[in-house]
């Protein structure tokens, strides 16, 4: 189906067409994916190669797949767990690879011509941020640069920094306005708003207008009724009332924003004695869902039979914890339109185009490590975004369920009307970039600080805060003999290329502890060093293989803390969990996946997601310089073991 591209869309463009580099900013589902098929379509016509980078896997997977279709075998794909085709020229790549390769492999980026970045604001991601800027940084000149981004007030800013970095002019297209209008709704107190100024005009108090002793989770219902005057007593607030007004206002099909997984799934069973899909269509979803099922072969899996009930009332879920391969049935649904309410974290909400008529909010709050806090402009706004699709509806429904203590009142207006945060900066290099800058340019490494979009952003005192901190980081590494006079050690060649788990696996390694491992150990200590523990986690039982290996990695981990606390180093260095030990023993083993979910409390897709890690480092320990061949042969075991079934994410990409 041809489409009329719409003003932005034609005058980025014509800018690419002109030769430039550019940065487009446009709202959640605007349409800035045409962009980079224009760029990829022209190189083609040219014999040039292109690379396309995006946050997340989900997303690099469907750009694959869409990709695909249209280009065949012209496309290829590498992220951490995936290597398919990885010669074509068209690549995509999730953004940490983009970024290693610049360092490993920069024969290999001669031939590109044109680099994408999608959703590029990631850049201010306060953990993964910096690999961005450091992407852009080291991007070689003669490459041209296309970032696409969210709506960002400094837009700018980032442009005018690229453009020092890269000595081309880059251009910026920006699209403030959605296709498709959002309208906003409230649900208080079992009521439901359809502006702010109901909302505040019929009582909502706020946090401030609201004593603080009842803000505690759990406070309420010890407080008999009859002691409360009516204007702070708090009601039910049903999710089934609002989304009865859904059906009946017909703004089906439904995205559901909640924020942890365990709620996620209560959420959906409590709506599973309701049927939204009825018939022909309720048949056909059925179908399709068994035929996916069979295509991915987890047509047993527990949780695709858990959900199947669902499935066959028009209902579904999604979240991290699910088996990957379930997922993306999950998303192959959506895009049909089959499922008309889906209850989801905010994973979903990424770049992924998985539109709805209506976005529903369960709080306008999040989880994260230290509490809990107000859900972000920009986090909203792109989740918002995702109501309203393109040609279908004349309007997008977003429904942000409140309790009168949640937000005060300014708070609300702005997550709806505020300016989204503007970019700044997380630059902070970790131990294998400072390496490998080192081996580019020897003492003179930190003159790349000053080319940082956090030297050009940042006050003089916090540049210079930072600049010493990247200077500690190179002091441990010669404290600790990486670097021995200007020259590296063979234990500093070795974890170059360990990006995030170096100091832990150079040490390690020149210990001799490393070389001695089988594959089995190899894999053990890989998860528990990837694997993020919760805290406050007891210490699982361990056999006695993995309990010396705890021992070991806690001899290491005291050393390289007592230099990071002794150079103020933060984030440290972190701490090894041997919390799925037992199931990394048994997946290493060959035990079926089914087996596994019965000995395990983890989740399936927390599991599969730490094995594809332990596969990602596997292969950065088969390349790394200077690796002995022993080890990698062990390492190549431990990845034939472990990269099967369940956990081969290049298998479910080549299903069709
Ligand atoms: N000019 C157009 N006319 C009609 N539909 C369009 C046009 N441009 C894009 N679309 C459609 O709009 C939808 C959203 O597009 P796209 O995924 O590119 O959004 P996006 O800007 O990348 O959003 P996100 O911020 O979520 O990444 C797609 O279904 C696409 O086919
Ligand atoms: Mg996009």
């Amino acid at each position: 189906m041809a489409i009329t591209y719409d003003p932005f869309q034609q005058e980025a463009i014509r800018l690419i067409d002109e030769g430039h580099s550019l940065l487009v900013c446009a709202p959640t589902g605007t349409g800035k994916t045409v962009i980079a098929e224009t760029v990829i379509a022209r190189a083609m016509n040219r014999g040039e190669e292109v690379i396309y980078t995006a946050p997340i896997k989900a997303l690099s997977n469907q750009k694959y797949r869409d990709f695909r279709e249209q280009w065949g075998e012209r496309i290829g794909i590498v992220t951490g767990d995936v290597s398919i085709n990885a010669n074509a020229p068209i690549l995509i790549m999730t953004t940490e690879i983009y970024r290693n390769s610049l360092f490993e492999n920069p024969e290999r980026l001669k031939r590109i011509r044109w680099i994408i970045f999608d959703e590029i604001h990631y850049l201010d991601d306060p953990e993964r941020g910096t690999v961005w800027e450091e992407a852009i940084l080291f991007s070689p000149t003669h490459v041209q640069l296309l970032g696409l981004s969210a709506t960002v007030p400094n837009i700018r800013e980032l442009a005018r920094w690229i453009q020092t970095v890269h000595g081309h002019p880059i251009e910026i297209v920006e699209e403030k306005r959605r296709v498709v209008p959002l309208r906003f709704h409230f649900q208080c107190q079992g009521t439901i708003f359809s502006s702010t100024e109901e909302l505040f005009r019929e009582g909502y108090r706020g946090k401030n207008r609201w004593p603080p002793v009842w803000r505690l989770p759990g406070r309420q219902a010890g407080i008999p009724h009859g002691h409360v005057p009516s204007s702070l007593r708090i009601h039910p607030n049903r999710e089934e009332r609002l989304i009865e007004e859904l059906g009946r206002r017909d703004r089906l099909p439904c995205l559901y924003f909640a924020f942890s997984r365990r709620r996620v799934e209560e959420l959906a069973w409590q709506f599973s004695r309701h049927t939204f899909i009825q018939g022909e269509e309720r048949k056909e979803l059925e179908k399709l869902y068994e035929e996916l099922l069979d295509r991915y072969g987890i047509g047993e899996e527990r949780s695709a039979v858990e959900l199947r009930e669902l499935m066959g009332r028009g209902i579904a879920y999604h979240h991290a914890g699910m088996l990957p391969t379930l997922k993306e049935v999950v998303e192959r649904l959506f895009t049909s339109r089959l499922i008309k309410l889906i209850f989801t974290t905010e994973t979903f909400a990424l770049g992924i185009n998985m539109p709805a008529r209506s976005v529903v909010f369960d709080r306008p709050t999040k989880r994260f490590e230290h509490g809990v806090r107000a859900l972000r402009r920009r986090e909203f706004q792109q989740m918002a975004g995702r109501a309203g699709r393109r040609g279908l509806d004349e309007a997008g429904y977003v429904y942000l369920r409140l309790q009168p203590y949640d937000l005060e009142h300014q708070e609300v207006v702005d997550l709806l009307e505020g300016e989204s945060e503007p970019v700044t900066s997380q630059f902070n290099a970790d131990y294998a970039t400072i390496l490998n800058l080192y081996r580019l340019s020897g003492d003179r490494w930190i003159e790349a600080y000053p080319k940082s979009f956090h030297a050009y952003q940042a006050p003089s005192h916090q540049r210079k805060l930072r600049q010493t901190l990247l200077r500690h980081k190179l002091q441990i590494l010669q404290e600790l003999n990486y670097v021995n006079r200007g020259t590296f050690t063979p234990k500093g060649e070795f974890a170059s290329g360990l990006y995030g788990y170096e100091l832990m696996l150079g040490e390690l390694y020149g210990n001799g502890v490393l070389t001695r491992l089988d594959s089995i150990s190899l894999n053990t200590l890989l998860a528990a060093l990837v694997y993020e523990g919760r805290r406050g986690q007891p210490r699982p039982p361990l056999n006695r293989i993995a309990q010396s290996l705890r021992d070991r990695c806690e001899e290491v981990l005291r050393a390289i803390r007592y230099h990071e606390a002794k150079l103020h180093i933060l984030p440290r260095t972190r701490p090894p969990h041997f919390n799925l030990s037992k199931e990394v023993e048994a997946w290493t083993k060959g035990t079926p996946f089914a087996r596994l979910e019965k000995i395990s409390q983890t989740d399936p897709g927390e599991l599969v997601r730490v094995f594809r890690m332990v596969i990602q480092l596997l292969r950065e320990i088969r390349f790394a310089h200077g690796t002995p061949q022993e080890l990698k042969e062990t390492a190549l075991r431990a990845e034939a073991a472990i990269n099967r079934d369940q956990v081969d994410a290049e298998r479910q990409l080549r299903t069709p």
